[in-house]
């Protein structure tokens, strides 16, 4: 890649090895189960995680509403975090495609306490929903790692009411590396889970859904329905392979960066590292423009420009991050990054700090 982008490891490239694979892979019309390479995928997937069955999906928002879908009946009530995936950036999807609604259970970085959830379940009524599905995230997308005796207890809770629970595990394999454990102890304590084979996985395309056969079953159809049953799929398939063969192992290497990224950070002057929350590949942190924070709008106006400042300062100098979302900074680290990345993108941005802290004491125009 050319440019040092730590806005996402949804950024990553496929290697010259998924390249040949896909060039190479046998396929076959995969809505008649004929192509063998999507095949060994899913069963590969779901060996790994300790399911039945799996089933290739286009993308993880799609993988996480079709398990919606498939567990819930129209106009369910779904108990989730508020700051979950599936509430924030799916776009609503929840609402127009399974048609259910969205309860919130208080969570920190992901952690739901087992009585918050339990006293949210509703009784049978002819008033209100019938709680349909209980879900999860893990990793986090805010960076940290749910311990599985928290995924325990949760499950504990679906169970007793006889609710089950999604995991929405689009990085359970960065969670996996930081717990230390294989992803299927992870699993275990959930019905269905979705995990994807492109972001630190570095496939293209796709991700996996997995649950009984029973539940896979019924999910195919909803593939279909929902318009994402593939032809030969082999093609797209054929990385995710080599995604789960060979990128696995590695993921521990992309978290030892990010907390060498976070380490040089909070030594810059202005930068506030939350590090509770980087346990994967992603390192959160503001970095204060430089005025009071009491003058909020001023505090804002002045964050806005600094984030303007180094968003620019940065790609010209070959480095792509993303603006602060409320003020918070996220930089990801993953397979294209290595080492010396780190120590550039470190030099630069403490260069370009001191850039703004100059122009500003001088009152330029940024
Ligand atoms: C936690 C989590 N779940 C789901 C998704 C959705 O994946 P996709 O972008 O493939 O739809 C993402 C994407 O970044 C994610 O971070």
């Amino acid at each position: 890649m050319n440019y040092i982008d730590l806005r996402s490891d949804t950024v990553t490239e496929p290697t010259e090895e998924m390249r040949e694979a896909m060039k190479t892979a046998p396929v076959g019309d995969d809505v008649y189960a004929d192509d063998s390479t999507v095949n060994r995928l899913e069963e590969m997937a779901a060996r790994e995680l300790g399911k039945e069955a799996a089933l290739f999906v286009p993308s993880g928002t799609f993988g996480n509403q079709l398990s919606i879908l498939t567990h819930t009946l129209r106009g369910d009530e779904v108990l989730i975090p508020e700051d979950n995936h599936i509430v924030i950036h799916e776009a609503g999807a929840s609402a127009v495609i399974a048609g259910v609604q969205l309860r919130f259970v208080p969570a920190t970085r992901g952690i739901i306490q087992p009585e918050e959830l339990e006293s949210r379940i509703r009784e049978d009524d002819l008033h209100t929903p019938r709680t349909g599905l209980i879900c999860v995230e893990n990793a986090h997308s805010c960076g940290a790692v749910v311990p599985l005796d928290n995924m325990a207890e949760v499950y504990a809770v679906g169970q007793k009411a006889g609710i089950p629970v999604h995991l929405d595990g689009a990085r359970i394999f960065n969670a996996a590396a930081a717990l230390g454990c294989p992803a299927k102890e992870i699993a275990q304590y959930a019905d269905s889970v979705m995990f994807c084979l492109s972001k630190g996985l570095c496939a293209p395309i796709g991700s996996i859904v997995a649950g009984t056969e029973y539940f896979i079953r019924r999910a195919r159809k909803n593939r279909k329905i929902m318009g994402g049953a593939l032809r030969q799929a082999g093609v797209i398939a054929a990385p995710g392979i080599i995604a789960l063969e060979r990128m696995r192992g590695r993921l521990a290497e992309d978290h030892r960066r990010a907390k060498a990224l976070a380490a040089g950070l909070s030594k810059l002057k202005g930068v506030t590292v939350f590090s509770e929350q980087l346990d994967i590949n992603m390192v959160f942190f503001t970095i204060d423009p430089g005025v009071d924070k009491r003058d909020r709008a001023r505090y804002r106006e002045a964050g806005d420009q600094l984030a303007r400042f180094l968003t620019k300062e940065l790609l010209d100098r070959k480095i792509k991050i993303n603006g602060p979302e409320g003020q918070v900074y996220r930089f990801a680290t993953h397979y294209w990054i290595s080492d010396d990345d780190i120590a550039k993108v470190l030099t630069c941005l403490e260069s370009a700090l001191a850039d703004f802290t100059r122009k500003n004491a001088q009152n330029l125009h940024l």
